[in-house]
């Protein structure tokens, strides 16, 4: 019996991911910390050389190990989480939390709030919490986009933070996630979308607990870094795209509280620097690639690639994009790659500078209002715009 608290980790700040692992260890709920390393590099030694002391100090076993190779795509984070959770199956504790290692705002509120629901018996408990108007492009214009297009009457689009790394299980979700070999598969950063499609297709239910605070983690720079992300994300939803979900599960929303000016007022990415970045990394093929798309795209892509220009990939038009990448983007075609970088690119330049100018609240109604305007229009072939 008892919880065991998982964080997967690769390099990280070891002082940052160390405090965390106290915060776990000292919780009273907590059984046991398991640490998931992806190679045996500075992190890990740190964590090896600590761990016997806050073990010792909190009276509860921290155990360190390398995460095995279980999926069939790149080894990342996926192949970290599911290591946890074979790992967790093998002992007799009853409930699984996983947490980023990398968290400055961890503390215990985190796991007392998770504990909560799964007090309540929900199967699986989601954290959420607020993220800069211009943070989180990925979720909202890839993750929550491709779910309303994809599954527009389930529950799925109304997940907040679906590709969010913090969340508990109960042992009979473990079970049934581990046991789902497109959750094993997903060893790269398509975890989360697995994991959050495979227990809404189980019909588990679910509570989003908010942590106020926020998940404090440092600005992107230009929006390059992102790129293994969000190919590895779209191609999680696409792989997707023949499933069927019934509607109507259990799936509670804890009522959000004020955003600290910290997360309202940040510019989650370098906005200069992406714009600087559009000309780079385009080849002759992607520019046949773009014949698939409706002519206003590809025109507006072709003027991209030579000058400042974005307001063309507007919400609708991200949809109509959406549809053709669906159809026919191939993940291992490097070109298929670019492009969608190129689009998905342009596409954030241009939300930037409709929404998230006019500010964090405005920018947040906004993203929840395309969400329902997306799956409204998949459901019924009725294109809603902004404002209506
Ligand atoms: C996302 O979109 O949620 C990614 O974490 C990048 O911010």
């Amino acid at each position: 019996m008892g919880t065991m608290v998982v964080f997967p980790f690769k390099t990280e700040r070891p002082e940052v991911v160390l405090r965390n692992i106290r915060v776990a260890a000292a919780h009273e709920a907590v059984s046991e910390v398991l640490c998931v390393g992806y190679e045996e590099e500075s992190t890990y030694r740190a964590i090896a050389d600590a761990s016997p002391g806050i073990a010792k100090a909190a009276r509860t076993p921290v155990t360190l190990r390398l995460q095995d190779r279980i999926g069939t795509r790149r080894p990342g984070k996926g192949d970290g989480m599911n290591t946890a959770l074979r790992h967790f199956l093998d002992t007799p504790h009853d409930r699984l939390h996983f947490y980023d290692s990398d968290i400055t705002t961890f503390d215990g509120s985190w796991i007392t709030k998770a504990e909560r629901g799964l007090d309540l018996g929900y199967d699986v408990v989601r954290h959420f919490f607020p993220r800069a108007a211009t943070d989180a492009m990925i979720t909202w214009l890839v993750t929550r986009t491709g779910f309303a297009i994809l599954f527009p009457r389930s529950e799925l689009p109304w997940i907040e933070q679906p590709l969010g790394g913090e969340l508990a299980l109960s042992r009979r979700a473990a079970k049934a996630l581990a046991a789902d070999h497109r959750v094993a598969e997903r060893s790269d950063w398509g975890i989360d979308t697995m994991l959050a499609f495979s227990s809404v297709q189980d019909r588990m239910s679910i509570l989003e607990v908010y942590v106020p605070q926020g998940k404090a983690h440092k600005l992107y720079g230009q929006l390059t870094d992102l790129k293994r992300m969000l190919v590895e994300c779209f191609a999680a939803v696409r792989d997707l795209r023949e499933e069927t979900l019934e509607p109507g599960i259990v799936h509670h929303v804890e009522y959000p509280d004020v955003v600290p000016p910290s997360i309202a007022e940040k510019v989650g990415y370098d906005v200069e620097g992406t714009i600087q970045l559009l000309p780079e990394a385009w080849s002759e093929r992607q520019m046949e690639l773009l014949e698939y798309f409706p002519i206003p795209i590809r025109d507006g892509m072709v003027a991209a690639r030579h000058r400042t220009t974005f307001s063309f990939l507007d919400e609708c038009s991200w949809y109509d994009a959406f549809e053709v990448l669906l159809q026919h983007f191939d993940e291992a075609d490097e070109d298929w790659a670019d492009l969608l970088f190129h689009l998905w690119t342009v596409r954030v330049l241009a939300y930037t500078h409709e929404a998230a100018l006019r500010g964090y609240s405005y920018a947040l109604r906004y993203l929840h209002g395309m969400v329902f305007r997306y799956l409204y229009r998949a459901a019924t072939g009725r294109v809603l715009r902004p404002g209506e």
